[in-house]
């Protein structure tokens, strides 16, 4: 095994349009099997800039990292062969289509051998799904079609899981069972990167939380000390004035 951390952004510089960058120089090293909570206040640039990692978003600058690799010039689907998986906020899955059909289709970046294996591998992981393969996922309910995306990012057996917002919308027990969920996931080995306005339960999993403010990096330290510093009150509060006077 190398040394090299499982995912790292030099100065990254990224956003929607070259002369308006979003995400504003963040350098960020996560160990392998680390997971790290990204936090900050509404428009901070937290979803660019795991979209910027994701290869979803263009990067006007910096770099990105993984397993020591440079993947920042990589397009999307290079980026998921070289081991990292994506679970955006939203359209994450196909609400049109079926349960089976949604992880057939996360299967097709597989080399043909393998697909059947994986597929048997996330109907064991994930029971709820597997005893009703011909559901339109439409017809799940938030937690499940939660899970849904995570199994459609975990069929590859990606190194890096990186997930924005996954408890949005969702009942507090069912944010308990999507986080234990993530857990677990973590502790087989998988390196998370997880994005969440959620900060009391993203922090209770984490191992590290960081804040992004204005598209840079706030602050960061331990996730226990993290949850009672008042600080990340401050970053919270103190983003606010702009928006919340309407
Ligand atoms: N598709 C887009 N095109 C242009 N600007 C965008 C787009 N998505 C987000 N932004 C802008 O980028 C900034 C950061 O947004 P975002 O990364 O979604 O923040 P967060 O996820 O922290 O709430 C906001 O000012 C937002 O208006
Ligand atoms: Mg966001």
């Amino acid at each position: 095994m190398s040394e090299a951390p499982a995912l790292a952004t030099r100065g990254l510089v990224a956003g929607y349009e070259r002369d308006l960058p979003i995400v504003r120089g963040i350098d960020l090293t996560i160990g392998k099997g680390e997971l790290v909570a990204i936090l900050g206040p509404n428009g901070a640039g937290k979803s660019t800039y795991v979209k910027a990692i994701a290869g979803t978003v263009p990067c006007f600058g910096g770099a990105i990292m993984l397993d020591g690799k440079d993947i920042t010039a990589m397009p999307l689907h290079q980026r998921i062969s070289a081991g990292l998986a994506f679970v955006p906020q939203t359209e994450n899955i196909f609400a049109s289509l079926s349960i089976g059909e949604n992880l057939q289709l996360a299967a097709d970046v597989l080399p043909k051998a393998l697909r059947a294996a994986r597929l048997e591998k996330m109907w064991a992981m994930f029971p709820d799904l597997a005893s009703r393969p011909a559901l339109r996922a439409g017809q799940l309910s938030g937690g499940q079609r939660q899970m849904l995306a995570v199994a459609r990012a975990l069929i590859v057996e990606p190194q890096v899981l990186i997930l924005d917002e996954p408890s949005a919308g969702l009942s507090p027990k069912i944010v308990s069972s999507v986080f234990a969920m993530l857990q677990s996931i973590n502790r087989s080995g998988v390196t998370i990167l997880l994005v969440e306005q959620n900060v009391k339960a993203a922090l209770a999993i984490a191992d590290r939380g960081v804040i992004l403010v204005e598209g840079q990096l706030r602050h960061e330290g331990n996730a226990a000390q993290l949850a009672t510093d008042p600080l990340l009150a401050e970053l919270y509060l103190g983003a606010q004035p702009e928006k919340a006077s309407a």
